[in-house]
């Protein structure tokens, strides 16, 4: 029986179109299913709309209707998109989702028998935009130490969850389980930042609006947003309902993915909830920065908003894609700018991939009428050297993808990439062909398309459609040799003919001209 793999994006609020920056995380995980998926595990892709709250009754009413009939257009535009993106989800949840809705009182419930929350008055500091309270310490310069906005001073009968309880258990499961947390760095700001000072109690409940799962034995509140939306991880496998099929399959999640601005819910709040639910607690949480621009953070006022729609439908899905994956470390944001997207583009894509197969293909054309020769073993004094070099990075791509480092997971590959354009040179294939005796031509061409093919896969969890179309002009159309398990042995393609005239990957861009269509395109 396959592994399972559970994976799951953070819930968005549907607050207008997506950018750039939000489509990261979804965009991961995609990724990162397609890649299990290939590895041979059962994938399971959770993602949704977490729609309740005051923000969001606050923005419906701005807009002149009402909460659902917002969110349910909200929820669509998100749908659509993810269409547009190719993402791979099972499962899309809405907690305005009855069965999510149902369940969160199941647990809220739960929750007040066991004693876990209980009834007090909160006074203190809110912020709205971030639907979070605040005391006076944790502000920075007077205002939210999230967004830097106002913080409005709320009073108000509400219910409350005894965080500090489970502050020690926390400690000790982080100190237990060293994977939990990626990158590390976050646990020890976890740590220093929010429990040494001492946990407080959350406020659980809202009395002032009404656009949230009501409190089943006191509905005069409804339930705090996060403790909503964090649940949506479990209720969406139908914990605490007639089915449980899918949670006793896939609890605990194996990978949630989640941005730095929402660590501290994930890393603190949730762990203890199911804590506290006496559940089991996922396996790695994985916070990743932000994308910015060189001018700060996208925002419309500064008219440096990326949507995604505007390069995907110019410079493709995968273009874009590979963009954002290889511009994001992990220890600092990653960098969004026009230059760097077109550089990116004409020099990774169209130079050194989409140049490398199409001067492959074209040269097996020309010196064996399309038809790859067998493998002859290592007959180039170099040819050693490219498969000890290729199958040493496909170790470190594997490695760099646990680890979640998926920009040096890009890299990997594309060391492979110029090693092999490097091999070209090395052989200098135009004059071997001049040479009586065929065989140092005939290893140079194999080991140049099986190098494409094993590319061709790597590429695969990131770029699928390249990554078919490149399989397509190289010929190879068994299944068994589009597997990742294919990609350690060096003597495998055997009778395969090449397209007879290769179609570029990626055409060059004119970069003056790009840039700009790029910035103008921010402009609107
Ligand atoms: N609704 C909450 C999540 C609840 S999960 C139980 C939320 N939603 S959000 O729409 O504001 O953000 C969704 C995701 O997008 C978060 O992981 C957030 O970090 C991410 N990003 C938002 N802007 C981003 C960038 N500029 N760059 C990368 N990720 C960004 O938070």
């Amino acid at each position: 029986m396959s592994k399972k793999y559970y994976i799951t994006t953070p819930i968005y609020y549907p607050s207008g179109k997506f950018h750039i920056g939000t489509a990261y995380t979804t965009v991961l995980a995609d990724t990162l299913k397609r890649y299990r998926t290939l590895r041979g595990y059962d994938t399971y892709l959770l993602t949704g709309t977490d729609e309740h709250g005051q923000k969001i009754q606050n923005k419906a009413q701005e807009l002149g209707k009402t909460p659902k009939e917002y969110v349910d257009e909200m929820a669509q535009m998100a749908k659509d998109l993810w269409k547009l993106m190719d993402i791979n989800y099972d499962q899309f949840i809405r907690t305005t989702d009855e069965k999510h809705e149902k369940v969160v009182q199941k647990i809220f419930d739960k929750f007040m028998e066991s004693g876990d929350i209980y009834k007090g008055e909160y006074k203190g500091l809110y912020c709205v935009p971030c639907e979070t309270f605040f005391t006076e310490t944790q502000l920075v310069d007077g205002k939210c130490p999230d967004c830097g906005r106002e913080v409005i001073p709320m009073k108000e009968e509400a219910y409350f969850f005894k965080m500090s309880k489970y502050a020690d258990r926390l400690l000790k499961y982080y100190e237990e389980n060293p994977d939990f947390i990626k990158p590390s760095y976050r646990k020890t700001e976890m740590i220093n930042n929010f429990i040494k000072p001492g946990l407080e109690d959350l406020c659980v409940s809202r009395t002032s609006f009404d656009w949230g799962i009501k409190v089943l034995k006191d509905p005069k509140h409804v339930v705090y947003v996060w403790l909503d939306a964090l649940t949506n991880y479990i209720t969406a496998l139908g914990y605490m309902s007639d089915n449980e099929e899918l949670f006793n399959k896939y609890w605990p999640a194996d990978l949630q993915i989640v941005g730095k601005d929402i660590a501290r819910f994930h890393l603190i709040y949730w762990p203890i909830f199911l804590m506290a639910l006496d559940l089991p607690i996922p396996k790695t949480i994985f916070v990743h920065n932000w994308i910015t621009m060189k001018d700060g953070k996208m925002s419309k006022s500064k008219g440096n908003v990326v949507y995604p729609e505007l390069l995907i439908s110019r410079y493709g899905l995968d273009a874009t894609k590979y963009f954002l994956l290889k511009e994001m470390p992990s220890s600092t944001d990653g960098v969004f700018s026009p230059e760097e997207f077109v550089e990116r583009f004409n020099f990774d894509l169209c130079n050194d991939l989409g140049n490398l197969l199409n001067r492959t293909i074209s040269m097996v054309n020309k010196y064996f009428e399309g038809k790859v020769p067998k493998y002859k073993g290592i007959v180039n004094d170099v040819d050693k050297d490219l498969e000890d070099f290729t199958i040493s990075q496909i170790k470190k791509v594997e490695d760099t993808i646990e680890e979640l480092e998926i920009s040096l997971t890009l890299q990997e590959i594309w060391a492979i990439i110029s090693r092999t354009n490097k091999y070209i040179d090395e052989t200098m294939p135009w004059a071997q062909a001049k040479e009586e005796n065929k065989e140092k031509l005939e290893s140079t061409m194999y080991h140049l398309i099986e190098n494409l093919r094993k590319i061709a896969i790597l590429l695969k969890p990131f770029m699928s459609d390249t990554s078919d179309n490149m399989l397509k002009q190289l010929g190879i159309k068994e299944e068994n040799l589009k597997t990742w398990e294919s990609l350690n042995k060096y003597d495998q393609i055997d009778n395969v003919k090449v397209i007879e005239k290769g179609k570029p990957l990626f055409m060059r861009l004119d970069a003056e001209e790009e840039i700009n269509y790029i910035k103008n395109g921010m402009k609107k």
